[in-house]
């Protein structure tokens, strides 16, 4: 269906998702102590496996014996998973190691596994095509190696096309929307760039009080936002702060957030934003991440209503944003409805 803008091709808060990148599925900090994680990516649902040796796997969230999901019916037994309704175990490679009653078999049968990586704090999996593995990088995140900066992870649900969620991000010019949270003031556009797979905006903007405070800087500020089919960065002039999100779509109105801002260390000295912490945390980020939740939530309800999108933007880097997800999304998988967990 076309928008109001005058986008022929197909509706973006209908486009599926492209499975053929590296996608976070779960970050160290907040991993389970039972050693599983049930994820879901678009239709497909994965299980993230930690050993008690610390290796993590990732399978596909299905026993082949009658496909339960080993995140809800698996346990964690020595070595092993065990899915607890027949009692079949599984190795850290997803080998079948033992069927009760059906000795012999175990050969037969196997978990699906995908490969992995663990970069900046996440466990990345890759879910697409196995043979474009090597092609595709993981993102550059470069304050995720660098000791001078504090990370101050975050992530959690939105009831949205991921589409809005992306828009929001790259979209300096709402941030009255953040009242007294508001990170920065009076945004122009200075430049826009795009292809295929990328978006990348220049903003200038004044006054960011929450960062002014904690950084000392006054005055005008320089603002990237770059979006890299599927990873969001958001970085400051001169690097005082960075912010990396990705928004995993879980099905066609809902997403999972894996999200990290990167601060620099006020004058070089790690304790105070260690002690800040908390603060930043649960009285800043998670306010603001939650006044764009509401945003944007409301922004999908809307659609559900008319079942179209009867915005009207006016950001040209939303537009931008909205052609790289159709050209990314061209021959994606499609999105599932939400299902009752
Ligand atoms: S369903 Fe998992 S062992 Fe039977
Ligand atoms: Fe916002």
């Amino acid at each position: 269906m076309p928008d109001r803008q005058g986008d022929f091709m197909q509706d973006v808060r209908r486009c599926g998702v492209n499975l053929d990148y590296w996608w976070p599925v779960a970050h160290e900090r907040s991993f389970p102590a039972t050693g599983l994680l049930g994820v879901r990516i678009g239709a497909l649902e994965l299980l993230v496996f930690r050993a008690p040796t610390g290796h993590y796997s990732v399978f596909e969230d299905a026993c082949p014996h009658k496909r339960v999901r080993l995140s809800r019916f698996g346990e964690v037994v020595g070595s092993e998973l065990m899915c607890s309704y027949h009692g079949w175990r599984f190795t850290a490679q997803g080998n079948c190691s033992l069927t009760p009653g059906f000795a012999g078999l175990e050969a037969k049968f196997c978990l699906k596994s995908y490969p992995l990586r663990q970069y900046g704090g996440w466990i990345w999996a890759f879910p697409g095509d196995p043979t474009r593995v090597e092609e595709r990088a993981l993102p550059v995140i470069p304050p995720a190696t660098d000791p001078c900066y504090h990370p101050i992870p975050m992530e959690g649900p939105v009831h949205c096309h991921f589409s809005y969620m992306t828009e929001n991000a790259t979209d300096l010019f709402h941030a009255q929307l953040h009242k007294s949270q508001q990170p920065w003031a009076n945004p122009v556009l200075l430049h826009l760039e795009s292809d295929d797979r990328s978006v990348w905006a220049l903003y200038e903007v004044e006054a960011p009080r929450l960062l002014a405070a904690l950084i000392g800087q006054r005055g005008k500020n320089r603002i990237r936002v770059t979006y890299e089919y599927p990873y969001f960065h958001l970085a400051s002039e001169y690097g005082a702060f960075y912010l990396f999100v990705v928004y995993v779509p879980t099905s066609s109105t809902s997403i999972w957030v894996h999200s990290t801002f990167y601060f620099r260390h006020v004058l070089g000295i790690p304790w105070i934003l260690r002690l800040l912490h908390p603060l930043l945390d649960q009285g800043t980020f998670r306010q603001v991440f939650g006044q764009d939740r509401r945003a944007v939530e409301e922004e999908q309800r809307a659609y559900n209503l008319h079942q179209q999108d009867l915005s009207r933007e006016t950001n040209p880097v939303s537009h931008a944003v909205r052609q790289v997800i159709r050209q990314q999304t061209l021959a994606s998988s499609p999105l599932p409805e939400r299902i009752p967990e």
